[in-house]
């Protein structure tokens, strides 16, 4: 962030307070957590020993000797000396009592296909059948690394606690991404294994995905890494959904390879508890995605703990997280969390709306789900389709999550009154892919809701928000701020895949009091994101400060969107900025000037798309792409994005007198806002909150 320019965290946010909403007598009665004393266990003074708690709620092959290790900081050690498999305390240690509850349910997204259980029993044998395969056919051991590019099948949570059992490391591209996206993830893991599905339905059709592996394999290829073996799992036994060849010697269908290891078991693994169990790769500042490193003992406690007190998941609820088991979300509260605590989780392939906007609701009701979790994007679409579908089912939900983006609170409140029926708790859980599991939420029995807020720090988290200058925001005074945990977590992520200098610099630099200190206290972890403090103590998140827009849940970085449109060969430079989308929370759009000579047309500006649909994937894809005569930069040659942005959101421009350029400024706004207003994509006039975070836009450079 640069000095001169105000950024995000000076800037004072007036938002109105919103009434509370007391949690229900009924939830209270049953809750995991309803004794305000679960505070004290969990206070500053009793930190790190506090969490032991979550640790006790695994099966330990060896107990640990240190809870957290802080000799290196800031790379944290939880548990240390302790071993455990996150396999086994996902599905073996269930066998004894719950043999044939199902673990999974499966809902395949055409109607005409029935739900599937897969029991405790029926998973613990799938998981050692590929773990074996794994083992014997791949050559993997403790410590390689696999790509997957799965969709939401329960193959996906077979191969990672296939993984899981032999100490794998598994790495899940989410199977939205592209071809090439998931090939710069494979050679920045190092894997030499990419195990895919050849095709899985969305909207009503069957997608062709087996050719994306093939992209990857080229992709990897590129960057050095060679991929020896290709695992397909078929959608459909016996037919193949892809057009794409299986290239001998290299690609393999599991099911004619499993033949060979029908049957088998794989001893679970005993692995240290500080060794990674999984990547994670998200967005940041530039365009090299940052694979996030989980450890096993510390990750699976946190998101068994949590999953445990801030879901409320017993062992008899059904419980049904919508997310893509390809993002953090879908790792920690899909398989990991939930399984672990021998739950039945809910596994939904398809888009929330198909056949009709009443499918979440119906598979509700089939089901008898207790627990529902989702985005805001998913509540505001189905809100805008059906917004009385969810009375036509007799569902009755305890307990449901939001979790990914801010929430309006009228979408909270329709959440609450018509999905919730006035009867569910609902938690507004703060978080992201480094942090293993939830950062901010209330604790639903004990604290009132409040919509628009996630809530205080959860147990054993203590945020804080500063200052550009280390100042703590006060609670109440109204002002915007960078969040900062203060303390080591266990659910937090070890480092960046390869890259440790990097995770210091992005996540402690900043506020490191003294690079030489071992003790915690001075190596406060930069979320990213601001957001403000309630005078009740509730924090507000209000969005990223670097560069990264969240469309739909989905973190992208300007900084990848902008590569892939550079590699259009006509374009010169190229900005993506965020604009206000009613459904998805933010869409992308794409400002690009051209080299000299060049002519603007449709046909560069689709080239753009294309370029960013197979770098990155369709959920990228701009709204719009703005050909322009030239960028309005600073005199030292900077973009101005908080410019463009201004344009794209009809918002006022400020101040543009040191620009380079300012004449330019009007002829983009005029050319854009036109075209926009004849498009009917006029947008409704932004609240403070949006026009400060879009004259914030772009100050990271
Ligand atoms: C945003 C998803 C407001 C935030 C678990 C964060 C939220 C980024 C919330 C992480 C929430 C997540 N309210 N904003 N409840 N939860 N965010 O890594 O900007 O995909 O930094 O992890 O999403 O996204 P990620």
């Amino acid at each position: 962030m640069t000095a001169e320019n105000p950024s995000e965290a000076q800037i004072a946010v007036h938002w109105r307070e919103e009434d509370y909403y007391q949690p229900p007598a009924t939830f209270i009665a049953q809750a995991n957590a309803a004794d305000p004393a679960i505070f004290d266990r969990f206070a500053e003074e009793r930190f790190p020993e506090c969490f032991k708690e979550y640790a006790d709620l695994l099966d330990w092959d060896a107990y640990w000797h240190t809870t957290l290790d802080t000799s290196n900081p800031p790379f944290w050690k939880w548990f240390v000396g302790g071993r455990l498999n996150a396999s086994y305390n996902c599905v073996d240690r269930h066998l004894a009592k719950d043999r044939n509850k199902a673990a999974l349910i499966w809902v395949p997204e055409p109607e005409s296909e029935d739900p599937q259980a897969v029991t405790y029993q029926e998973l613990y044998k799938r998981v050692n059948e590929f773990a074996a395969l794994l083992r014997d056919f791949c050559g993997l051991k403790t410590g390689d690394r696999v790509t997957f590019h799965l969709p939401m099948v329960p193959e996906l949570p077979v191969s990672m606690l296939a993984c899981a059992r032999l100490g794998v490391i598994h790495s899940e591209v989410f199977g939205g991404f592209s071809g090439t996206a998931c090939g710069d993830r494979v050679a920045d893991s190092g894997s030499h294994i990419l195990v895919t599905m050849d095709g899985y339905y969305r909207n009503g059709e069957l997608v062709d995905h087996k050719s994306k592996a093939d992209e990857a394999v080229e992709a990897a290829a590129k960057l050095g890494v060679e991929v020896e073996k290709v695992l397909v799992w078929r959608r459909r036994r016996g037919q193949y959904a892809s057009k794409a060849a299986m290239i001998e010697g290299r690609d393999f269908f599991v099911d004619e390879v499993m033949g060979d290891y029908r049957g088998s078991l794989v001893e679970p693994v005993s692995m240290p508890a500080e060794a990674p169990l999984f990547l994670m790769y998200t967005s940041g500042t530039t365009a090299r995605p940052k694979g996030c490193q989980h450890s096993t003992g510390g990750y699976l406690a946190y998101v068994t703990g949590t999953s445990k007190y801030y879901q409320d998941i017993h062992p008899e609820d059904t419980y049904w997280c919508m997310a893509d088991i390809g993002w953090i979300t879908g790792h920690s509260y899909i398989v990991y969390g939930p399984l672990s605590l021998g739950t039945t989780s809910v596994v939904y392939e398809g888009v929330p709306t198909y056949p009709d906007p009443g499918r979440p609701w119906r598979i509700a009701e089939r089901l008898g789900v207790t627990i529902f979790h989702t985005a805001p994007t998913a509540i505001r679409m189905l809100r805008k389709l059906g917004p009385d579908e969810p009375l036509r089912y007799n569902y009755r939900f305890k307990h449901m999550t939001t979790v990914g983006e801010p929430i309006e609170p009228d979408v909270w409140r329709w959440y609450h009154d018509v999905v919730g029926k006035g009867q569910a708790v609902i938690v507004d859980t703060w978080w992201q892919t480094e942090n293993g599991g939830f950062l901010g939420s209330t604790l639903p029995a004990v604290h009132p809701m409040k919509p628009g807020s996630c809530g205080p720090g959860v147990l054993g988290v203590y945020p804080v928000i500063y200052d550009e200058d280390r100042n703590v925001v006060e609670a109440g005074s109204g002002k915007a701020g960078n969040i900062c945990i203060r303390n080591p977590w266990p659910g937090i992520f070890q480092t960046i895949w390869g890259q440790p200098e990097r995770f210091v610099e992005l996540y402690y630099a900043k506020y490191c009091a003294d690079t030489d200190s071992k003790d915690w206290h001075d190596w406060p972890y930069l979320a990213g994101d601001g957001a403000t403090l309630g005078a009740d103590g509730y924090f507000r998140i209000l969005g990223r400060i670097d560069d990264v827009i969240n469309v739909a849940g989905h973190r992208l970085g300007t900084k990848e969107l902008e590569s892939a449109a550079l590699t259009v060969e006509e374009i010169a430079e190229a900005a993506a900025v965020p604009v206000m989308d009613e459904l998805r929370g933010r869409a992308v759009e794409m400002y690009i000037a051209l080299k000299p000579g060049i002519a603007a047309s449709k046909d560069i500006e689709d080239k753009v798309v294309a370029a960013i649909d197979s770098r990155i994937g369709k959920i990228a894809r701009p709204k719009n792409v703005w050909t322009v005569a030239d960028m309005p930069k600073t005199r030292s040659g900077k973009i101005m994005r908080r410019v463009i942005a201004s344009i794209s959101n009809f918002a006022d421009v400020g101040d543009i007198t040191t620009l380079a350029n300012p004449e330019i400024v009007d002829d983009i706004r005029h050319r854009v806002q036109r075209e926009k207003s004849v498009r009917g994509e006029v947008p409704r006039e932004l609240t403070s909150q949006e026009r400060e975070e879009i004259e914030a836009y772009g100050q990271t450079d």
